[in-house]
């Protein structure tokens, strides 16, 4: 499921649910805004679209699988999520594993 920001018919942000997790979890695939509307409180809105659909799914968890970076780290930190799993360095390199956190909050 996905949920889409749009202005002027742009889309401009999205934000997309994935399957959920027997025993009640379910991952966000991706959010990801247009760089000219960052840092204007659109993520935090897809967001709430996120935890408003896993809350009525009456699923427990959210969790994330997050590359490294800074900005999708500090987003996730700000909208309540904690690391949970860090990938070790020493596998990384493997093509497909870029990604080496995952992060979760529990809803
Ligand atoms: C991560 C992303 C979705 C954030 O979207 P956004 O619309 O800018 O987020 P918001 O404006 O709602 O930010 C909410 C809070 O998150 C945190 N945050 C957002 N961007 C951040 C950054 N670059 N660095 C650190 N913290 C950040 C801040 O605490 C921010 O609150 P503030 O602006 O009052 O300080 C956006 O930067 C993006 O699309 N990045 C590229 C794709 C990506 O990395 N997606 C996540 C991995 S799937």
């Amino acid at each position: 499921m996905w949920f889409i920001a749009e202005e002027k018919e742009r889309l401009i942000g999205i934000g997309i649910l994935g399957s959920d997790k027997p025993g009640s979890c379910a991952e966000i695939v991706s959010i990801f805004v247009d760089r000219d509307w960052r840092r204007r409180g659109l993520g935090g809105a897809l967001m709430q679209c996120l935890e408003r659909e896993v809350r009525a799914r009456e699923l427990q968890a959210l969790y994330v699988g997050s590359n490294e970076n800074a900005n999708a780290v500090g987003f996730y930190r700000s909208a309540g999520f904690e690391i949970v799993c860090l990938m070790d360095p020493s596998v990384v390199w493997i093509p497909g594993l870029e990604t080496t956190i995952t992060m979760a909050k529990r809803l």
